[in-house]
């Protein structure tokens, strides 16, 4: 099967980046990472692309008048390095209309709540503040809205009566960088459909284990 070829926009620390390139990088994974675009010079992620061997870009949306100029030099750079899919990972910019019309169905995020639940920023504290027992994490194809759009993998991930918004942003983390790869491979391997808004993936068992918390006394 021929490897699809990947883009990835961050905007900071580059965590779910890094993991995307590392299941690439793997002889029998289905899918390569062609081109890292950051809108921010200084995001940590641009090193670790670059100490990977990934070619990577500065598109600082301060250079551009608009928002949909802004999106259209990204689209020609993911054009240009031949992408036939584009993952968000952590890149805090919004998208225009435009931009997730050209790319729809080829175009995922992954967010760290079990969506639709805790949409948006600080996802973290408010998840402490409404005391849910189990939060998780989200990879999804994007629609306008956002975070929105057909789901294709989550990760439960309880909480912990002593967890900070740092640590349960951490422990949410490990699940992120499993899961984000995994919606990847999925994708490449051509498993994925697109059924009304909802994702039919092919071949797939339901897993065994079930997660309580508390667990059973
Ligand atoms: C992650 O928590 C991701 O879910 C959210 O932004 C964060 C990015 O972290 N969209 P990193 O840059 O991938 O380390």
């Amino acid at each position: 099967m021929a490897s699809l070829k990947v883009g990835i926009l961050i905007s900071g620390r580059g965590s779910n980046m890094r993991a995307l390139i590392e299941a690439c990088a793997a002889a029998d994974f289905p899918a390569e990472v062609v081109l890292v675009i950051s809108n921010r010079a200084d995001a940590a992620g641009l090193a670790l692309a670059e100490a990977a061997g990934v070619p990577s870009r500065v598109i600082d949306h301060r250079d551009y008048d608009d928002r949909e100029s802004f999106d259209t030099a990204m689209t020609e750079a993911l054009r240009e390095a031949g992408a036939g899919l584009v993952c968000l990972a952590g890149f805090m910019r919004l998208l225009s209309g435009e931009f997730c019309q050209h790319w729809r169905d080829r175009l995922i995020n992954i967010h760290p709540s079990l969506l639709p639940a805790f949409k948006g920023l600080h996802v973290q504290e408010r998840m402490l503040e409404a005391g849910v027992r189990i939060g998780g994490c989200t990879v999804h194809f994007i629609r306008p809205e956002m975070d929105t759009g057909p789901i294709i993998v989550q990760a439960a991930v309880p909480l912990a009566a002593d967890d900070t918004a740092d640590s349960l942003a951490a422990r949410i983390l490990e699940q992120e960088h499993r899961i984000y790869p995994l919606a990847l491979r999925l994708i490449a391997e051509g498993r994925v459909r697109i059924v009304g808004e909802r994702v039919l993936i092919d071949g797939l068992a339901l897993p065994a284990e079930r997660l309580l918390n508390p667990p059973p006394v």
